[in-house]
């Protein structure tokens, strides 16, 4: 069994040194909401270094200035899906240089890959609006709904090298009612992501979490 410990804690250098989180996102930033309370509430024993953005004028950037946190703007760069090679290489360099532990995709709309995921392996967590594998990609609970299942939800999983494919770490149901809107249904799930996400990454920064393979296992609690 692979400790993540290993890796999430290797800047670490004493006691009084928290484990360091990077929020990345593209648009209003309720999860960073979420993390961020989570955080100065003491649930999370983490705190958040930076937040970054691809997009200028995106809800989290104004979040994290509320509340104090370091944002930056980061250009795509050419590409509508992902990031081009400078924007990547800024966004490694700027990850780097922060000694950041984790770094947790909170709605980021860009698909991270190559260098990125190698500077940070086993390191970048996404939060997804479905119950993978079910309804990767874009607008997970409009598939869902569309596709008529009565129970979808959230999935907290690590990043790999395909789209929503990582290893799970933790997933919340979510009924979906008689006379669901997509934005309905959306709403719902979100509420459920404000109270996993957080709990998922204090139990990553707390050490709790081991990986094998494809499984993940919670080192102190059962979880489903
Ligand atoms: C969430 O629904 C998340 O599942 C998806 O993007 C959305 C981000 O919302 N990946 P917010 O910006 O955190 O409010």
């Amino acid at each position: 069994m692979k400790f993540l410990g290993c890796r999430l804690y290797e800047n670490m250098v004493s006691a009084e040194n928290k484990f360091r989180l990077a929020v990345l996102g593209s648009g209003k930033g309720s999860n960073f909401a979420a993390i961020a309370d989570g955080c100065t509430q003491g649930i999370i024993p983490a705190e958040i270094a930076v937040v970054v953005s691809d997009v200028a004028d995106a809800g989290i950037l104004d979040q994290a200035q509320q509340r104090g946190i370091a944002g930056e703007f980061i250009p795509p760069g050419k590409f509508r899906t992902k990031l081009d090679e400078e924007a990547e290489a800024r966004l490694v360099t700027l990850l780097t240089g922060s000694k950041i532990n984790l770094v947790v995709l909170a709605g980021f709309m860009r698909i991270l890959k190559g260098e990125f995921l190698r500077a940070f392996a086993g390191r970048v967590i996404n939060i997804h609006p479905a119950l993978l594998p079910a309804f990767p990609g874009l607008e997970a609970w409009k598939q869902a709904l569309d596709y008529g299942v009565k129970v979808t939800g959230c999935t907290v999983h690590f990043v790999d090298q395909g789209i929503d494919t990582g290893p799970i770490i933790a997933q919340e149901t979510v009924p979906v009612l008689a006379g669901d809107t997509a934005e309905k249904l959306h709403a719902r799930i979100q509420e459920t992501e404000h109270r996993l996400y957080p709990r998922v990454i204090a139990a990553l920064a707390a050490g709790k979490i081991a990986v094998n393979g494809r499984q993940t296992i919670w080192l102190d609690e059962p979880h489903s």
